[in-house]
């Protein structure tokens, strides 16, 4: 077939708030072949947005360029030894369904990341992470295309600048790489299980199994769904603000005030604080301006109740911020991209 960019293309179902805009030039890459194709493609000098699955992005306005959506899927067994398998798979795979494939395989490493939203080619720019484990925990490299020199280029574990929810996709090369194939390295036997995060435990026990891969992505699966929005049915992109990571001694303070205040040691020097916490005793947990809200079962996330714009989202981010650093303060950083 044909292959040919679209123009004003609703970008509504392309992003988990769920919000409108529009994009003026589109294009889906369903394959690597696609891919090959726009980059040789006069639209490909246009100011450019790279969509995984559009579930850590908060569009505030149209976008004027190409907004190209990485679509292709593939995952297969790289080479395996006793110990240890290395698995490759695409960018537009879906994070989840990889996840379940490893599982099934007998893999482990990924499954305390069961249930995350979004596509494979955008896990290691945030490193994402939850319940006590990060990809960077089991990353091995990745390949990525250059959309300078129209080159592909490996970055191994070292090269990534790996940190919480940060990565050198983050600075450096914010908007240079389209990130094709993601490497991983999970465990036959002897799996490293996470079962540290409390509600873990509690999970496994309320399920009556001892730990494994499976019970634990089981358990996380429960967790997560008991206590974050499901994008198909709320509009959320997860987390709308990091931890913020302070002082202890800054900690220390704020417990004299708040001493229900929840921190984790950060190193030996600092400690992360729940932002959830302190947006939920800032008064905010339930809050709804229209359609614009804050989840009533965790403060973190932001929702769309339904017709909110992005604008709405974000105005009601930053009296969050706002009224956070005036009780605490302390300043809260979006983890969302915000375009
Ligand atoms: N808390 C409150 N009120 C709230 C929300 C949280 O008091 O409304 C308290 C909780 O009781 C708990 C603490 O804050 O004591 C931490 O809450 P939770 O375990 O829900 O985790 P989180 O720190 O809010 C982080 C990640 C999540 C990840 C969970 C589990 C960030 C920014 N968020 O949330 O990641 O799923 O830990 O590991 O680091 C995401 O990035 O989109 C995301 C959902």
């Amino acid at each position: 077939m044909e292959k040919s960019v679209s123009t004003n293309v609703s970008l509504k179902p392309y992003n988990s708030f769920g919000v409108e805009a529009n994009a003026h030039y589109f294009f889906e890459a369903k394959t690597m072949d696609d891919l090959l194709w726009i980059v040789h493609d006069d639209h490909f000098k246009l100011p450019k947005l790279i969509l995984g699955g559009g579930s850590n992005v908060l569009l505030t306005k149209d976008f004027e360029g190409l907004v190209l959506k990485i679509s292709f899927k593939e995952k297969w067994i790289e080479k395996s030894n006793e110990d240890h398998t290395l698995v490759s798979v695409m960018g537009g795979e879906v994070w989840h369904t990889f996840v379940q494939w490893t599982i099934q395989n007998g893999l482990g490493g990924l499954e305390n990341l069961s249930l995350i939203p979004g596509n494979v080619g955008t896990t290691p720019v945030q490193n994402i992470g939850a319940y006590g484990v990060e990809i960077k925990d089991t990353f091995h490299h990745l390949e990525a295309l250059n959309v300078e020199t129209g080159e592909f280029e490996i970055f191994r574990k070292e090269e990534c600048d790996f940190g919480y929810r940060h990565s050198i996709f983050k600075t450096k090369g914010k908007g240079k790489y389209i990130i094709t194939r993601v490497f991983f390295q999970l465990t036959n036997r002897n799996h490293q299980l996470n079962t540290s995060y409390g509600a873990i435990n509690k999970e496994l026990e309320t399920i009556g199994k001892e730990a494994s891969i499976q019970s634990i992505s089981e358990a996380v699966i429960n967790i997560r769904s008991s206590k974050l929005p499901n994008p198909a049915v709320i509009g959320n992109g997860g987390s709308f603000f990091k931890n913020p990571v302070v002082a202890n001694s800054q900690f220390l303070a704020l417990k004299e005030e708040f001493p229900e205040m929840v921190g984790y040691p950060s190193g030996s020097e600092q400690t992360k604080l729940a932002a959830g916490w302190m947006i939920e005793k800032a008064g905010w947990k339930n809050y709804r301006k229209g359609d614009a809200g804050v989840y009533e079962k965790q403060a973190l996330v932001l929702v769309n109740h339904g017709n909110a714009t992005g604008k709405e989202v974000l105005d009601l981010s930053i009296a969050i911020r706002k009224s956070v650093n005036e009780t605490f303060g302390v300043i809260l950083e979006p983890e969302i991209n915000i375009l």
